[in-house]
């Protein structure tokens, strides 16, 4: 099983360059389906997730290569519009190409997600939105099999809560849908203005980008894509974070400033220095010097997109184990999204959880200790980094591969900015 070593207490200095974001390059790469021809997609990053939903095109007739961060999609073949358990249970985002196949060939059966570390993870939202547009859907043996006679109808979808790829299934499969299609209670997420963009380019009729109502005017067709993926959030807020603990001065570099106004405001709290650029920001951290503890708490609530990102709640918590006083760190988003709780407290945190609601006490230098601990999803795993960054001792951190589903290179990345750690392969 392979595992990450590292050794706390180094401060991080120098740039690190953000990759293209996961969670924008899954819904475009699906987005391909809905028009038969060849697509290309610029600053890729090359992750286990993406190579996942690579197989899953593949799986539907799609053939691609890859050059760098460059990837082309021959999507001009369907040669079947299922997506098997076997590829959805390891990627629930599997489920977005349930809009494209709908919007191109009108059927379509893909495996439901199941559930994973962080909760239950249901489609309903998704499923209830395609009905609204005509088409029929029959849940049975652990699959959603979705058909429509002809094209689909536009109408009004309403979310009970605002799902980011609930939101770009249906924009997906409404595009080419005849009339209006207007998604109220709509996710603003940056990754969502990303497709709406490619989707624009390809021909589609979209208003509301970046509100919470979007209006799509269906089109007959829709024209072959040429898009970049937008830099990942989520990796550029984790480096932050990842510089605050660690202590030291980083320039987290290619990222877009404005897609973390929550996270920045919060560490601004904590008493670390923050500068932002054009497309970067440099932060300034005195880290967790002796004796005293030079980051103060802050309180934060996960909420969806501009407020603070459940993507990025793992790894505050963990910098929060080193800071001066209690934060409380309120989970809405998701029931189940405390794994990395156990595992920080094996290190020595202080952390109490009473429901979605997670009390931490900041420990002093040398009472926050490296130990061998066990990533349980993806976020989970980057608040271990971190923690283990700040820690005294060595820090082992066991199946990684949650790690690699969602940040390229990141031991490189990290050693680049003087970290002393690696990747052990068993
Ligand atoms: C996306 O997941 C992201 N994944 C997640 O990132 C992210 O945590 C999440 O949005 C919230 O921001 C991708 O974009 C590929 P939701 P998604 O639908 O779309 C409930 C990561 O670490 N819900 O916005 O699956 C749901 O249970 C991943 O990169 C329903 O009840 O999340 C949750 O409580 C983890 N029924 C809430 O809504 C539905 O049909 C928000 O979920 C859909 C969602």
């Amino acid at each position: 099983m392979d595992k990450i070593i590292l050794e706390g207490g180094v401060p991080l200095n120098g740039t690190v360059a953000v990759s293209g974001s996961k969670n924008a390059a899954l819904p475009l790469m699906a987005a391909s389906l809905i028009t038969p021809g060849r697509h290309v997609l610029h600053n890729v990053p090359d992750l286990r997730d993406t190579r996942t939903m690579l197989k899953v095109l593949e799986t539907l007739g799609t053939r691609w290569s890859r050059e760098g961060g460059t990837v082309y999609l021959d999507t001009s073949e369907l040669t079947g519009a299922e997506a098997p358990y076997e590829l959805v249970k390891t990627m629930r985002a599997s489920v977005l190409v349930l809009g494209p196949l709908l919007a191109r060939v009108g059927l379509a059966r893909v495996s439901l997600p199941g559930g994973c570390a962080i909760g239950a993870r249901p489609i309903n939202y998704h499923v209830r939105g395609f009905e609204q547009l005509g088409v029929k859907t029959v849940l049975e043996k652990g699959y959603v099999e979705a058909s429509a006679q002809g094209r689909l109808q536009g109408n009004v979808v309403y979310f009970d809560n605002p799902t980011v790829t609930g939101t770009e299934n249906l924009l997906m499969a409404s595009v080419t849908a005849s009339g209006t299609t207007v998604i109220k209670n709509a996710a603003r997420e940056p990754e969502v203005g990303n497709l709406i963009d490619m989707l624009v380019s390809m021909g589609a009729e979209i208003e509301g980008r970046d509100s919470d109502r979007l209006t799509v005017h269906g089109v007959e067709r829709l024209a072959e894509a040429e898009a970049t993926i937008i830099p990942d959030r989520i990796e550029a807020g984790t480096y932050l974070i990842a510089a605050a603990a660690a202590g030291g001065e980083v320039t987290v570099q290619g990222c877009i400033p404005d897609h973390l106004p929550s996270l920045v405001e919060k560490l601004r709290g904590t008493g670390i220095q923050i500068k932002e650029h054009d497309t970067s920001f440099t932060v300034t951290s005195p880290g967790w010097t002796e004796g005293s503890r030079n980051l103060r708490s802050v309180d934060i609530r996960t909420m969806p997109y501009p407020g603070f990102p459940t993507d990025l709640q793992a790894q505050f918590m963990a910098l929060m184990t080193t800071a001066e006083g209690v934060s409380v760190i309120h989970e809405t988003i998701f029931e189940n999204r405390f794994m990395h709780v156990a595992e920080l407290q094996r290190m020595g945190a202080d952390i109490k959880i009473d429901g979605c609601t997670a009390i931490v006490t900041g420990k002093k230098r040398g009472e926050l200790c490296g130990a061998p601990v066990m990533a349980t999803d993806l976020r989970a795993s980057a608040s271990l980094v971190i923690a283990g960054l700040a820690a005294e001792g060595i820090t082992e951190i066991s199946r990684i591969y949650h790690l690699e589903r969602g940040y390229e290179n990141m031991a490189e990345k990290m050693r680049k900015l003087g970290a002393r750690i690696k990747v052990v392969r068993e």
